[in-house]
């Protein structure tokens, strides 16, 4: 598949941040990935970047550079998701202890800010994580805001999973989102409506345990991990893999199903900080900001993770 779209991946992993990833870099997929950048978020931004060149060498992307980013929110202390990731992030499968390489010494939102201004306004950012490294590097260079072709991210939704109103990635840094969605760079929105129809039942992951390559193997052992912290935590049948829904997208966008409405981010509410209001019937009369997912082919998107996995073959 020839890389056509540049993207720059931005995110904390992370299970469904890994299984992004893999999919991005897999042979099926259309992705040339120009960096990844790490975030504080499931965890620590340390461990988030030991996580991302972890995955790295498990796959084999010595050539793209990974830069470490904001190590908290613009505004609000730190909140992490142990619970959901383990310790390390990426708690279940065996991982190299220490990676191969270090990350580079330019900060994420540097790295982002010189991507964007040196390219032809053709990079898609991907955050997966909260919006930190984004609205820090909008802000400290708003000549990006132009350039940036659009942002496909995972957060938010018209329900929550950190309290009832708001999603992680949104309520971890609020403020950082709010610049985001207020930026008038495109935005498609993959929350919480759509990514809970990409859950990671038995069934499937006893399918997926099929294929026989050490990256599936990986992704099994995430998958078991991350299932098990949703059953327990949530009572779901097993665990939705947010994150991997804005790269298959980007894959494929026939599977899934996008409305055009406006968004805004609560910043003040004493029970809905960090919530996304999703305007899907227009009450409010704004201009649409966000191409909101609300629907997914769950056949088609498990379809394209089995091609990905086998293409590590
Ligand atoms: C989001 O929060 C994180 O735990 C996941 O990696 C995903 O990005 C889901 O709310
Ligand atoms: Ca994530």
């Amino acid at each position: 598949m020839e890389k056509n779209t540049k993207v720059i991946l931005d995110c904390d992993p992370g299970h469904d941040d890994a299984i992004a990833i893999i999919l991005a870099a897999s042979k099926v997929s259309n992705l040339k990935i120009e960096a990844i950048t790490t975030v504080a978020g499931n965890v620590e931004v340390e461990k988030n970047t030991l996580n991302a060149l972890k995955v790295c060498d498990i796959i084999g992307l010595d050539d793209v550079p990974v830069a470490q980013g904001s190590e908290r929110p613009l505004v609000k202390e730190p909140e992490i998701a142990e619970e959901i990731h383990g310790e390390t992030g990426l708690d279940g499968p065996l991982l190299p202890k220490v990676p191969s390489r270090k990350a580079m010494e330019t900060h994420a939102v540097d790295l982002i800010i010189e991507k964007v201004l040196e390219s032809d306004n053709d990079i898609t950012l991907v955050p997966t994580g909260p919006l930190t490294n984004i609205a820090m590097a909008m802000i400290k260079e708003p000549k990006i805001i132009p350039k940036i072709k659009e942002i496909v991210l995972m957060g938010g939704g018209t329900f929550g999973n950190w309290s009832p109103a708001a999603e992680f990635n949104i309520y971890v840094d609020a403020e950082a989102a709010k610049v985001v969605f207020e930026s008038g760079v495109p935005i498609k929105m993959f929350g919480l409506d759509v990514t809970h129809q990409a859950i990671a039942t038995d069934d499937i992951v006893n399918d997926l345990s099929k294929i026989d390559n050490p990256i599936a193997e990986f992704v099994v052992e995430l998958l078991k991990f991350f299932s098990q912290t949703y059953k327990e935590f949530f009572g779901f049948e097993g665990g939705p893999i947010h994150d991997a829904c804005t790269v298959a997208y980007l894959i494929d966008p026939t599977i899934f199903e996008l409305q055009h409405v406006h968004v805004d981010v609560e910043t003040k509410g004493e029970f809905t900080y960090g919530m996304t209001s999703v305007d899907t019937l227009g009450v409010t009369k704004k201009e649409p900001n966000t191409h909101f997912a609300y629907k997914l082919d769950s056949e088609k998107f498990w379809n394209l993770l089995t091609r990905a996995l086998e293409s590590y073959n």
